[in-house]
């Protein structure tokens, strides 16, 4: 075994040399913005108030979360990374118009995201609708090009592209979007959160690390390993989301605290204490763990590291 391999397989990444946490996430966010500023291909013809609602959002400073798990799990299983930052700008697209529709006065009624006025509060309801709309559609075509560009096969990106579809649509991210607009104030079930959490949050991470998964080459036994460890995090995304919602400080979030209460949800907190649901943090998180190391990974170290990173965010 190589120096290289030993030191992979053994003890922590620092101890191996490897970038610390901090770094390898810095890195990978740097890549995804140069990514994201290259958006259209320079002959396109885009109203400019289009571009700048568009690049307003992308660019406020997002924590650029989902784009990291399609790099980690591409990496985890060998993968090169540049085939798979089309995909990694992609799902940051969606998430983008997700959170600017999240947040129109039809919807979540903020006024604060990344830090910066939300995109109707500058352009107007009907601009942020749109470029929520035009961040939607141009995620699938940055998609295609991880096999336009780097020669992924069609195959391969048939099935990113599926899976996109079925989860930011009807059956994932959007259909959360609508059971949680449904669900405030009149949810009974633990198990009803639970469907809304799975949709609106984690079925965007699922895709993000199956996606990154794929790139690589994944075996369905992978796939499945991902799968879970996605479902888990992103479960655990949510409920720290909405733990910050009562008790995280805006500047760090950037965002206003409280808007869970103003809009009488129904959240983790609320319905099993504070406590209860940091320990639920720290069991999905475990059991998310659990299940990339026995997956039958390549080094699935820095997916370890980025589920306890998730575990103790502050924002
Ligand atoms: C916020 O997501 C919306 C949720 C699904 C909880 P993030 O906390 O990842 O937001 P950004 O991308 O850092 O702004
Ligand atoms: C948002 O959930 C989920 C999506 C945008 C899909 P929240 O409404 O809790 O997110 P924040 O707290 O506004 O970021
Ligand atoms: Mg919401
Ligand atoms: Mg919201
Ligand atoms: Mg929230």
């Amino acid at each position: 075994m190589s120096r290289y391999r030993h030191e992979l397989h053994s003890g922590s990444a620092e101890a191996a040399g490897r970038k610390p946490l901090a770094d390898y996430i810095a890195e990978i966010t740097d890549l995804v913005t140069i990514e994201l500023k290259e958006l259209f291909p320079e002959q396109w013809n885009v109203p400019a108030s289009l571009r700048e609602a568009m690049g307003y959002s992308l660019m406020a400073g997002g924590k650029r979360l989902r784009p990291l798990l399609v790099i980690a799990a591409c990496e985890a299983l060998g993968g090169y990374r540049k085939a798979a930052l089309p995909v990694a700008a992609a799902i940051e697209m969606i998430h983008t118009y997700s959170l600017i529709h999240d947040d129109l006065p039809a919807m979540d009624n903020d006024d604060y995201r990344r830090g910066k006025l939300t995109n109707h509060k500058v352009f107007g309801e009907a601009t942020a609708i749109l470029a929520g709309d035009a961040l939607l559609t141009h995620a699938f075509y940055s998609v295609v090009q991880a096999s336009r560009r780097y020669g992924i096969p069609a195959e391969c990106t048939l099935s990113i592209v599926e899976d996109l579809a079925e989860m930011a649509g009807p059956r994932g991210m959007v259909g959360g979007q609508v059971a949680d607009m449904e669900g405030e104030q009149g949810l009974t079930e633990l198990e009803q959160l639970r469907y809304i959490h799975l949709h609106k949050t984690a079925d965007l991470i699922v895709f993000s690390l199956l996606a990154g998964g794929r790139i690589a080459g994944a075996t369905e036994e992978q796939l499945e390993a991902l799968r879970i460890f996605g479902t888990k995090i992103g479960l655990a995304f949510q409920v720290q989301d909405d733990i910050l919602d009562l008790i995280g400080d805006e500047s760090k979030l950037g965002k206003k605290t409280g808007s869970d209460l103003k809009q009488h949800k129904v959240t983790y907190p609320f319905f099993i204490g504070l406590d209860a649901s940091r320990e639920e943090v720290e069991r999905l998180t475990e059991t998310a763990k659990n299940a990339v190391m026995e997956g039958g990974f390549h080094d699935c170290s820095r997916l370890l590291e980025i589920a306890g990173y998730l575990m103790k965010r502050d924002h």
